[in-house]
Protein backbone atom coordinates (compact mmCIF):
# COMPACT_ATOMS: atom_id res chain seq x y z
CA UNK A 1 0.00 0.00 0.00
CA UNK A 2 2.91 2.43 0.95
CA UNK A 3 4.70 1.60 -1.93
CA UNK A 4 2.21 2.06 -4.12
CA UNK A 5 1.54 5.01 -3.10
CA UNK A 6 5.16 6.64 -2.84
CA UNK A 7 5.33 5.30 -6.51
CA UNK A 8 2.24 6.93 -7.50
CA UNK A 9 3.88 10.30 -6.33
CA UNK A 10 6.75 9.73 -7.95
CA UNK A 11 5.12 9.79 -11.20
CA UNK A 12 3.03 13.10 -10.31
CA UNK A 13 6.32 14.55 -9.76
CA UNK A 14 7.40 13.49 -12.89
CA UNK A 15 4.28 14.71 -14.83
CA UNK A 16 4.58 18.38 -12.95
CA UNK A 17 8.35 18.45 -13.58
CA UNK A 18 7.90 17.51 -17.07
CA UNK A 19 5.25 20.52 -17.83
CA UNK A 20 4.98 22.26 -15.09
CA UNK A 21 5.58 25.55 -13.62
CA UNK A 22 8.01 24.10 -11.30
CA UNK A 23 10.40 27.30 -11.21
CA UNK A 24 8.87 30.07 -10.07
CA UNK A 25 10.02 33.28 -11.94
CA UNK A 26 10.67 35.62 -8.82
CA UNK A 27 13.23 33.09 -7.87
CA UNK A 28 16.78 33.81 -8.29
CA UNK A 29 19.81 32.00 -7.87
CA UNK A 30 21.82 35.01 -8.09
CA UNK A 31 24.57 34.07 -10.18
CA UNK A 32 23.39 37.29 -12.20
CA UNK A 33 25.12 39.07 -9.30
CA UNK A 34 28.28 37.17 -10.56
CA UNK A 35 30.64 38.49 -13.25
CA UNK A 36 33.34 36.92 -14.45
CA UNK A 37 36.06 38.81 -16.04
CA UNK A 38 37.39 38.76 -19.79
CA UNK A 39 40.55 38.25 -21.04
CA UNK A 40 41.13 39.72 -24.10
CA UNK A 41 44.22 37.49 -24.73
CA UNK A 42 43.80 33.93 -23.66
CA UNK A 43 46.83 32.34 -24.90
CA UNK A 44 45.54 29.05 -25.15
CA UNK A 45 43.13 27.28 -27.61
CA UNK A 46 39.77 25.53 -26.64
CA UNK A 47 41.48 21.83 -26.18
CA UNK A 48 43.68 23.37 -23.54
CA UNK A 49 40.84 23.62 -21.28
CA UNK A 50 41.07 20.31 -18.53
CA UNK A 51 37.72 19.81 -17.44
CA UNK A 52 38.14 16.50 -15.59
CA UNK A 53 38.09 16.00 -11.66
CA UNK A 54 37.47 12.86 -9.49
CA UNK A 55 34.51 12.66 -7.72
CA UNK A 56 33.60 9.78 -5.30
CA UNK A 57 36.78 7.99 -6.57
CA UNK A 58 36.06 8.16 -10.29
CA UNK A 59 37.50 10.08 -12.55
CA UNK A 60 34.96 12.36 -14.54
CA UNK A 61 35.82 14.28 -18.12
CA UNK A 62 33.53 17.39 -16.77
CA UNK A 63 32.49 18.75 -12.89
CA UNK A 64 29.12 17.58 -13.45
CA UNK A 65 26.79 15.66 -11.67
CA UNK A 66 23.78 14.98 -13.02
CA UNK A 67 21.69 14.86 -9.22
CA UNK A 68 19.15 12.54 -8.25
CA UNK A 69 15.65 12.49 -9.37
CA UNK A 70 13.99 9.09 -9.78
CA UNK A 71 13.34 5.86 -10.02
CA UNK A 72 10.37 3.59 -8.75
CA UNK A 73 7.96 3.25 -11.88
CA UNK A 74 8.93 2.03 -15.51
CA UNK A 75 8.75 5.94 -16.65
CA UNK A 76 11.41 6.69 -13.92
CA UNK A 77 13.48 3.65 -14.90
CA UNK A 78 13.63 5.15 -18.39
CA UNK A 79 14.69 8.42 -16.51
CA UNK A 80 17.35 6.91 -15.01
CA UNK A 81 18.38 4.38 -18.02
CA UNK A 82 19.06 7.41 -20.19
CA UNK A 83 20.51 9.85 -17.93
CA UNK A 84 22.98 7.37 -16.77
CA UNK A 85 24.38 6.47 -20.16
CA UNK A 86 24.37 10.36 -21.28
CA UNK A 87 26.54 10.40 -18.11
CA UNK A 88 28.71 7.71 -18.84
CA UNK A 89 29.68 8.61 -22.28
CA UNK A 90 30.22 11.95 -21.46
CA UNK A 91 32.11 11.24 -18.36
CA UNK A 92 29.72 13.29 -15.88
CA UNK A 93 28.74 11.83 -12.31
CA UNK A 94 24.92 9.96 -12.23
CA UNK A 95 22.70 10.49 -8.80
CA UNK A 96 19.44 7.78 -8.84
CA UNK A 97 16.12 9.37 -7.18
CA UNK A 98 14.99 8.33 -3.44
CA UNK A 99 15.01 5.18 -3.24
CA UNK A 100 12.13 4.86 -0.54
CA UNK A 101 10.21 2.86 -3.40
CA UNK A 102 12.86 0.07 -3.48
CA UNK A 103 12.76 -0.06 0.64
CA UNK A 104 9.30 -0.44 0.34
CA UNK A 105 8.78 -2.88 -2.63
CA UNK A 106 12.31 -4.21 -3.61
CA UNK A 107 10.98 -5.18 -6.54
CA UNK A 108 11.04 -2.03 -7.68
CA UNK A 109 14.93 -2.07 -7.72
CA UNK A 110 14.82 -2.44 -11.51
CA UNK A 111 14.06 0.89 -12.00
CA UNK A 112 17.09 2.42 -9.92
CA UNK A 113 19.44 -0.35 -11.86
CA UNK A 114 21.64 1.41 -14.49
CA UNK A 115 25.33 -0.67 -14.15
CA UNK A 116 24.84 -2.48 -17.44
CA UNK A 117 24.15 0.96 -19.25
CA UNK A 118 26.87 2.68 -17.14
CA UNK A 119 29.79 0.46 -15.84
CA UNK A 120 31.97 2.75 -15.44
CA UNK A 121 29.83 5.95 -14.06
CA UNK A 122 30.54 7.50 -10.92
CA UNK A 123 26.92 6.58 -9.57
CA UNK A 124 24.84 7.79 -6.34
CA UNK A 125 22.57 6.26 -4.25
CA UNK A 126 19.57 8.38 -2.45
CA UNK A 127 17.72 8.43 0.17
CA UNK A 128 15.74 11.18 2.38
CA UNK A 129 17.28 11.87 5.96
CA UNK A 130 13.88 10.69 7.84
CA UNK A 131 13.74 7.75 6.11
CA UNK A 132 17.14 6.90 6.51
CA UNK A 133 16.69 7.03 10.48
CA UNK A 134 13.62 4.57 9.61
CA UNK A 135 16.04 2.31 7.72
CA UNK A 136 18.92 2.67 9.78
CA UNK A 137 22.37 2.15 8.65
CA UNK A 138 22.05 -1.67 7.41
CA UNK A 139 19.05 -0.64 5.23
CA UNK A 140 20.47 2.21 3.78
CA UNK A 141 23.91 -0.06 2.93
CA UNK A 142 21.38 -2.48 1.24
CA UNK A 143 19.99 0.13 -0.84
CA UNK A 144 23.83 1.32 -2.06
CA UNK A 145 25.16 -2.02 -2.68
CA UNK A 146 21.96 -2.82 -4.87
CA UNK A 147 22.48 -0.76 -7.32
CA UNK A 148 26.29 -1.04 -7.26
CA UNK A 149 26.62 2.54 -6.14
CA UNK A 150 30.08 4.44 -5.42
CA UNK A 151 27.96 6.77 -2.88
CA UNK A 152 24.91 7.42 -0.94
CA UNK A 153 23.11 11.10 -1.06
CA UNK A 154 21.48 11.89 2.61
CA UNK A 155 18.58 14.52 0.58
CA UNK A 156 17.15 17.16 3.05
CA UNK A 157 13.95 18.66 2.11
CA UNK A 158 11.81 19.94 5.24
CA UNK A 159 10.83 22.69 2.95
CA UNK A 160 9.11 20.18 0.74
CA UNK A 161 7.63 17.74 3.59
CA UNK A 162 6.05 20.45 5.24
CA UNK A 163 3.67 21.17 2.26
CA UNK A 164 2.68 18.12 1.41
CA UNK A 165 0.03 16.42 3.53
CA UNK A 166 1.92 13.07 4.33
CA UNK A 167 4.63 14.68 4.23
CA UNK A 168 7.44 14.59 7.97
CA UNK A 169 6.19 17.13 10.96
CA UNK A 170 8.92 16.07 13.04
CA UNK A 171 12.75 17.22 12.16
CA UNK A 172 14.61 16.14 15.29
CA UNK A 173 17.12 13.20 15.05
CA UNK A 174 18.72 14.12 11.81
CA UNK A 175 22.45 15.04 12.93
CA UNK A 176 22.93 11.48 15.05
CA UNK A 177 21.95 9.75 11.57
CA UNK A 178 24.19 11.46 9.35
CA UNK A 179 27.16 10.72 11.82
CA UNK A 180 26.24 7.08 11.87
CA UNK A 181 25.69 7.34 7.68
CA UNK A 182 29.59 8.61 8.10
CA UNK A 183 30.89 5.87 9.88
CA UNK A 184 29.48 3.33 7.41
CA UNK A 185 30.33 4.88 4.28
CA UNK A 186 33.30 7.40 5.28
CA UNK A 187 33.77 10.04 2.62
CA UNK A 188 31.22 8.39 -0.13
CA UNK A 189 28.40 10.29 2.19
CA UNK A 190 27.09 12.82 -0.06
CA UNK A 191 24.36 15.38 2.08
CA UNK A 192 21.96 17.16 0.05
CA UNK A 193 19.10 19.53 -0.31
CA UNK A 194 16.56 19.93 -2.99
CA UNK A 195 16.10 23.88 -3.99
CA UNK A 196 16.47 25.37 -0.40
CA UNK A 197 19.79 25.33 0.22
CA UNK A 198 22.28 24.14 2.51
CA UNK A 199 23.46 27.64 4.53
CA UNK A 200 27.41 27.94 6.48
CA UNK A 201 25.77 27.23 10.06
CA UNK A 202 24.83 23.66 9.26
CA UNK A 203 27.43 23.08 6.37
CA UNK A 204 29.44 23.42 9.64
CA UNK A 205 28.35 20.66 11.69
CA UNK A 206 27.73 18.66 9.05
CA UNK A 207 31.50 18.89 8.15
CA UNK A 208 32.17 18.59 12.02
CA UNK A 209 30.25 15.14 11.75
CA UNK A 210 32.55 13.74 8.90
CA UNK A 211 30.81 14.54 5.89
CA UNK A 212 33.20 15.08 2.77
CA UNK A 213 30.58 15.81 0.16
CA UNK A 214 28.02 18.46 0.52
CA UNK A 215 25.61 19.57 -2.47
CA UNK A 216 24.09 23.01 -1.71
CA UNK A 217 20.92 22.55 -4.20
CA UNK A 218 20.00 26.65 -3.56
CA UNK A 219 17.02 28.79 -4.48
CA UNK A 220 16.56 29.74 -7.88
CA UNK A 221 15.53 26.69 -10.20
CA UNK A 222 13.35 23.63 -9.28
CA UNK A 223 11.26 24.43 -6.57
CA UNK A 224 9.47 21.39 -4.49
CA UNK A 225 7.61 23.77 -2.30
CA UNK A 226 5.88 25.06 -5.97
CA UNK A 227 5.76 21.03 -6.85
CA UNK A 228 3.66 20.19 -3.88
CA UNK A 229 1.73 23.36 -3.99
CA UNK A 230 0.11 21.99 -7.57
CA UNK A 231 -0.61 19.00 -6.21
CA UNK A 232 -2.33 20.42 -2.71
CA UNK A 233 -5.31 22.41 -2.17
CA UNK A 234 -6.61 24.41 0.57
CA UNK A 235 -4.46 25.43 3.34
CA UNK A 236 -1.55 23.69 1.81
CA UNK A 237 -1.54 24.91 -1.26
CA UNK A 238 -1.67 28.51 -0.05
CA UNK A 239 1.04 27.80 2.44
CA UNK A 240 3.02 26.63 -0.38
CA UNK A 241 2.22 29.78 -2.20
CA UNK A 242 3.69 32.00 0.69
CA UNK A 243 6.67 29.52 0.71
CA UNK A 244 7.87 28.50 -2.97
CA UNK A 245 10.36 31.19 -2.60
CA UNK A 246 12.29 30.25 0.51
CA UNK A 247 15.30 29.02 1.03
CA UNK A 248 18.81 30.31 0.14
CA UNK A 249 20.07 31.48 -3.47
CA UNK A 250 22.36 29.14 -4.76
CA UNK A 251 24.96 31.44 -5.66
CA UNK A 252 24.93 32.56 -1.51
CA UNK A 253 25.10 29.28 -0.08
CA UNK A 254 27.82 27.99 -2.16
CA UNK A 255 29.95 31.08 -1.99
CA UNK A 256 29.10 30.92 2.18
CA UNK A 257 29.51 27.53 2.61
CA UNK A 258 33.07 27.29 0.85
CA UNK A 259 34.00 30.01 3.06
CA UNK A 260 33.25 27.72 6.37
CA UNK A 261 34.14 24.61 5.28
CA UNK A 262 37.64 25.10 3.33
CA UNK A 263 38.81 22.17 0.95
CA UNK A 264 38.30 18.88 2.65
CA UNK A 265 34.63 19.43 1.52
CA UNK A 266 34.07 18.58 -1.87
CA UNK A 267 31.25 21.15 -2.98
CA UNK A 268 28.33 20.72 -5.93
CA UNK A 269 26.52 23.61 -6.40
CA UNK A 270 23.06 22.74 -8.09
CA UNK A 271 19.69 24.52 -8.25
CA UNK A 272 18.46 26.64 -11.24
CA UNK A 273 22.16 25.62 -12.68
CA UNK A 274 21.07 26.03 -16.55
CA UNK A 275 24.20 26.95 -18.72
CA UNK A 276 27.52 26.28 -19.19
CA UNK A 277 28.24 29.93 -17.98
CA UNK A 278 26.39 29.33 -14.59
CA UNK A 279 28.68 25.95 -14.02
CA UNK A 280 31.57 28.08 -14.48
CA UNK A 281 30.32 30.52 -12.26
CA UNK A 282 29.49 28.53 -9.58
CA UNK A 283 33.68 26.86 -9.85
CA UNK A 284 34.33 30.15 -9.41
CA UNK A 285 32.84 30.66 -6.35
CA UNK A 286 34.16 27.73 -4.93
CA UNK A 287 32.36 24.71 -5.92
CA UNK A 288 34.12 21.62 -7.06
CA UNK A 289 30.91 19.99 -9.41
CA UNK A 290 27.94 22.06 -10.55
CA UNK A 291 24.98 19.86 -10.45
CA UNK A 292 21.40 20.14 -12.74
CA UNK A 293 18.25 17.85 -12.78
CA UNK A 294 15.25 19.61 -14.20
CA UNK A 295 17.24 21.10 -17.49
CA UNK A 296 18.46 17.51 -18.56
CA UNK A 297 15.29 15.49 -17.39
CA UNK A 298 13.24 17.94 -19.23
CA UNK A 299 15.36 17.80 -22.21
CA UNK A 300 15.24 13.76 -21.81
CA UNK A 301 11.08 14.16 -21.92
CA UNK A 302 11.19 16.29 -25.11
CA UNK A 303 13.76 14.22 -27.31
CA UNK A 304 15.03 10.92 -25.39
CA UNK A 305 18.64 10.18 -25.19
CA UNK A 306 19.72 12.54 -27.91
CA UNK A 307 17.67 15.36 -26.87
CA UNK A 308 19.26 15.26 -23.74
CA UNK A 309 22.79 14.59 -25.29
CA UNK A 310 22.31 18.17 -27.78
CA UNK A 311 21.25 19.79 -24.09
CA UNK A 312 24.36 18.64 -22.47
CA UNK A 313 26.44 19.85 -25.29
CA UNK A 314 25.33 22.96 -25.54
CA UNK A 315 26.06 23.33 -21.94
CA UNK A 316 29.90 21.92 -21.88
CA UNK A 317 30.45 23.98 -24.94
CA UNK A 318 29.54 26.87 -23.34
CA UNK A 319 31.14 25.90 -19.95
CA UNK A 320 34.75 25.32 -22.03
CA UNK A 321 33.91 28.90 -23.75
CA UNK A 322 33.97 30.06 -20.14
CA UNK A 323 36.89 28.88 -19.36
CA UNK A 324 38.79 30.15 -22.58
CA UNK A 325 37.42 33.43 -22.48
CA UNK A 326 38.27 34.09 -18.53
CA UNK A 327 41.96 32.42 -19.52
CA UNK A 328 41.69 29.22 -17.58
CA UNK A 329 42.86 25.78 -18.30
CA UNK A 330 41.32 24.12 -15.47
CA UNK A 331 39.12 24.89 -12.48
CA UNK A 332 41.70 25.55 -9.96
CA UNK A 333 43.12 28.28 -12.33
CA UNK A 334 39.57 29.76 -12.90
CA UNK A 335 39.29 29.87 -9.21
CA UNK A 336 41.70 32.54 -9.34
CA UNK A 337 40.36 34.90 -11.20
CA UNK A 338 38.65 37.52 -10.16
CA UNK A 339 34.72 37.50 -9.60
CA UNK A 340 32.73 40.74 -9.54
CA UNK A 341 29.62 40.28 -6.70
CA UNK A 342 27.09 42.72 -7.41
CA UNK A 343 23.56 43.38 -5.54
CA UNK A 344 21.73 41.26 -3.25
CA UNK A 345 24.59 38.68 -3.51
CA UNK A 346 26.84 40.78 -1.68
CA UNK A 347 23.79 41.70 1.27
CA UNK A 348 23.15 37.76 1.41
CA UNK A 349 27.57 37.17 1.64
CA UNK A 350 27.60 39.77 4.91
CA UNK A 351 24.68 38.50 6.46
CA UNK A 352 25.46 34.58 5.98
C1 LIG B 1 11.93 15.33 -11.46
C2 LIG B 1 12.78 15.57 -10.24
C3 LIG B 1 12.78 14.64 -9.21
C4 LIG B 1 13.60 14.82 -8.08
N1 LIG B 1 13.65 13.84 -7.12
C5 LIG B 1 14.61 13.91 -6.16
C6 LIG B 1 14.85 12.81 -5.28
O1 LIG B 1 14.19 11.78 -5.35
N2 LIG B 1 15.85 12.94 -4.36
C7 LIG B 1 16.61 14.08 -4.26
O2 LIG B 1 17.54 14.14 -3.46
N3 LIG B 1 16.37 15.14 -5.06
C8 LIG B 1 15.41 15.08 -6.00
N4 LIG B 1 15.23 16.14 -6.85
C9 LIG B 1 15.95 17.41 -6.60
C10 LIG B 1 17.17 17.59 -7.46
O3 LIG B 1 18.16 16.62 -7.20
C11 LIG B 1 17.78 19.00 -7.24
O4 LIG B 1 18.31 19.08 -5.93
C12 LIG B 1 16.77 20.13 -7.43
O5 LIG B 1 15.82 19.79 -8.41
C13 LIG B 1 17.44 21.44 -7.84
O6 LIG B 1 18.11 21.33 -9.08
P1 LIG B 1 17.48 21.85 -10.47
O7 LIG B 1 17.05 23.27 -10.25
O8 LIG B 1 18.58 21.69 -11.47
O9 LIG B 1 16.30 20.98 -10.79
C14 LIG B 1 14.39 15.99 -7.97
C15 LIG B 1 14.36 16.94 -9.01
C16 LIG B 1 13.57 16.75 -10.13
C17 LIG B 1 13.55 17.80 -11.21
Amino acid sequence: MGDEITANRKDAHLDLCATGEVEPTQNSTLLECVRLVHCAMPEMAVEDVDLSTDFMGKKLRYPLLVTGMTGGTERAGKVNRDLALLAERNGLAFGVGSQRAMAEAPERAATYQVRDVAPTVALVGNIGLYQAVQLGVDGVRRLADAIGADGMALHLNAGQELTQPEGDRDFRGGYPIVEALVRAFGDRLLVKETGCGIGPQVARRLKELGVRHIDISGLGGTSWVRVEQLRASGLLAQLGAEFSSWGIPTAAATAAVRRVVGPEVRLVASGGIRTGLEVAKVIALGADLGGMALPLFRAQQEGGLEGAERALQLIVTGLRQTFVLTGSRSCAELRRTPVVMTGELKDWLSAL
